[in-house]
C-alpha cells in the first residue's frame, strides 16, 4: 500500500488529546494513526529567515514535518488571503471579503515554500492528500518541482456558486491550481455542482460522467465526500459521561431546567448573533419559557488576528450581556457564554444532558458538532438537533428541526417546538440522524477518498 502524506495548515501535536484540536485535526490524526505516513504542515511558529527544512519528529507510525514561516509571509497567507479572502468568499460573505495583491502573492509564496520543504521528503509513489483552502496552489508547486505521483485535495468548507466565486479577482488562477490535483473532494453535491458549473460556464472546461473534468491540458475528478466523526468513540464517551462528575455538576446547576447547547468556534460563519437573538426572541415571545430553559454557548476564540473576528467578539459580549440583563432572575441566568474549549469527555456530558443541540451557521462546509451531538444522545431519551439548512450536515441529518438562521423569529418558534417535542417523535428523529452518523464515519470518509485517489491514473495525467 502506498505511503500516505497528509498536508494541512494545522498539525495537531501527538500529545494533543481530547477536544482541544478542531474537527479537521482530530479527523486527520485518526486517519494517519490507522495507516502510518507523514503529516506535514505549519509549525505554528514564525521567524525572520526561517530554516528551509521542516522540523521532523516521529510518533508511533507517523512522521511529523513542521515548517516555520517568515512572519510577513505567514500574515499574508493566513490572516490575509486564506482567512481574509477565501474564508469569507467560500462562506458567501462578500461584504467581508478583502482582496489585496500582496496577500495573494504571499499566499502563493508560502505555498511555494511549503512545496520546496515537502519535496525532499516525498517518494515517487507516495499518495499526497492536501487539506483545505490554505493550500490550493500546493499541487501546482509540487508539479513544478517534478512530483508526478498522486495528489488529492479536500476542501473542508463550502465551494461558492459561480456568481459568488467570480467576485474573486484570482478566480481563474485558483481553478487552474485545482486542476493540478488528480482528485478534488467537496463536502456536498451542492458544492460539486457549484464548481462544475463554474468550470463549464466560465472556464470553458468540459465535464464527463463521474465528475471527470477537462480543463486546458488537464483532467481531474471532482466528487463528494461528506466528512463524518468517529461515531463509536463518541458513543463510548457519552456512555462514560452518564453519571460522571461533570454530568452531575451540570444537572445540579440546571436545577431541573432544560438545557440548549451550542459549540462553535467564535467565527462569523457560525451565525452566533442570530442564535443569541433567536434565544432572546424565544424568551420574549414565549414568556412561559422563561426560567425553564438555559442556553449554553461554548465559543472558543478564533483568528483574533483578523479584525472581523475581534468585532464579532465584541458584538457577542454585548448581546449576551443584554439578554442576561433583561431576562435573568436571581436564581437563573438564561445564557451561559463560555469562551474556552472543553475536553471531549466533558463535551460528551454536556451534549448528553442537553435537550437541544443548536447548530445554526449561516454557511458551513459540514459541521461536525451536529454529528457529535447526535452521537452523544441517550437512545431512550434523546435530545433534538436544531440545525441550519445552510450546514452541509443538513443534507444528511433530515431528522433535525431544520431552520433558516436568517429568520430569527422562525428560529425562536423552532426552539419552542423542539422543547415541547414528545418522546416518540424525538426517538424517531434521532434514529434517522444516528443511522447517518453511524454509517458515514470519519473512517469511511477517509477510506473512500483514498480509494478513489488510488484509482485515478487513467484520467489524472496531462493530455497533450
Ligand atoms: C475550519 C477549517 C480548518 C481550520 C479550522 C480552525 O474547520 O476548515 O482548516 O483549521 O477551521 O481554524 P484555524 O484558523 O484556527 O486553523
Amino acid at each position: 500500500m502506498a505511503r500516505l502524506v497528509i498536508v494541512s495548515n494545522r498539525v495537531a501535536s501527538p500529545k494533543e488529546r481530547g477536544a482541544k484540536a478542531g474537527g479537521l485535526a482530530v479527523a486527520l490524526r485518526e486517519a494517519l494513526n490507522k495507516r502510518g505516513g507523514v503529516w506535514f504542515g505549519w509549525s505554528g511558529e514564525t521567524q525572520v529567515d526561517p530554516p528551509a527544512e521542516p522540523k521532523i519528529f516521529r510518533s508511533g507510525k507517523v512522521t511529523y514535518a513542521l515548517q516555520t514561516l517568515d512572519p510577513e509571509d505567514q500574515r499574508d497567507h493566513y490572516a490575509g488571503y486564506a482567512n481574509g479572502t477565501l474564508w469569507p468568499l467560500c462562506h458567501y460573505r462578500l461584504g467581508l471579503l478583502n482582496f489585496r495583491r500582496t496577500e495573494w502573492e504571499g499566499y502563493r509564496r508560502v505555498n511555494a515554500t511549503f512545496a520546496r520543504a515537502l519535496m525532499p521528503l516525498l517518494k515517487p509513489d507516495d499518495i499526497v492528500w492536501v487539506h483545505d483552502y490554505h493550500f490550493i496552489p500546493l499541487a501546482s508547486e509540487l508539479r513544478a518541482l517534478g512530483f508526478e505521483g498522486r495528489i488529492g485535495y479536500f476542501h473542508h468548507i463550502p465551494w461558492p456558486t459561480p456568481e459568488v466565486f467570480l467576485t474573486l479577482p484570482s478566480h481563474a488562477a485558483l481553478v487552474r491550481d485545482l486542476s493540478r490535483y488528480d482528485l478534488v473532494g467537496l463536502q456536498t453535491e451542492h458544492d460539486v455542482r457549484a464548481l462544475l458549473t463554474y468550470v463549464s460556464s466560465e472556464a470553458r472546461g468540459w465535464i464527463a460522467p463521474g465528475g471527470v473534468v477537462g480543463l486546458r491540458d488537464r483532467r481531474f475528478r471532482v466528487a463528494t465526500y461528506p466528512i463524518g466523526i468517529d461515531a463509536d468513540a463518541f458513543v463510548r464517551d457519552a456512555q462514560a459521561a452518564a453519571g460522571s462528575e461533570d454530568e452531575e455538576r451540570l444537572e445540579a446547576s440546571l436545577a431541573g431546567r432544560a438545557l440548549a447547547v451550542g459549540v462553535d468556534r467564535l467565527d462569523y460563519s457560525k451565525g452566533l448573533p442570530n442564535k443569541f437573538a433567536a434565544f432572546g426572541e424565544l424568551l420574549k415571545s414565549h414568556p412561559e419559557r422563561r426560567s425553564t430553559v438555559t442556553m449554553m454557548q461554548i465559543a472558543p476564540f478564533s483568528r483574533g488576528e483578523v479584525a472581523e473576528y475581534r468585532a464579532l467578539r465584541r458584538e457577542l459580549e454585548e448581546l449576551a450581556g443584554s439578554i442576561n440583563g433583561e431576562y435573568a432572575e436571581f436564581d437563573w441566568v438564561p445564557l451561559r457564554y463560555l469562551n474556552r474549549p472543553f475536553q471531549r469527555a466533558t463535551l460528551a456530558a454536556i451534549y448528553r444532558t442537553a435537550r437541544l443541540g443548536v447548530v445554526t451557521p449561516l454557511r458551513d462546509g459540514m459541521n461536525l458538532v451536529a454529528k457529535e451531538y447526535v452521537a452523544a444522545q441517550n437512545p431512550e431519551d434523546p435530545g433534538v438537533l436544531v440545525l441550519s439548512r445552510f450546514a452541509g450536515a443538513a443534507d444528511e441529518l433530515s431528522g433535525s428541526v431544520i431552520v433558516n438562521p436568517y429568520d430569527v423569529e422562525g428560529m425562536a418558534d423552532a426552539l419552542d417546538t423542539a422543547l415541547s417535542m414528545p418522546l416518540d417523535e424525538r426517538r424517531d428523529r434521532w434514529r434517522a440522524n444516528m443511522d447517518k452518523v453511524a454509517r458515514n464515519t470519519i473512517h469511511r470518509w477517509c477510506e473512500s477518498f483514498l480509494h478513489d485517489l488510488s484509482g485515478v491514473d487513467d484520467y489524472g495525467a496531462d493530455v497533450e
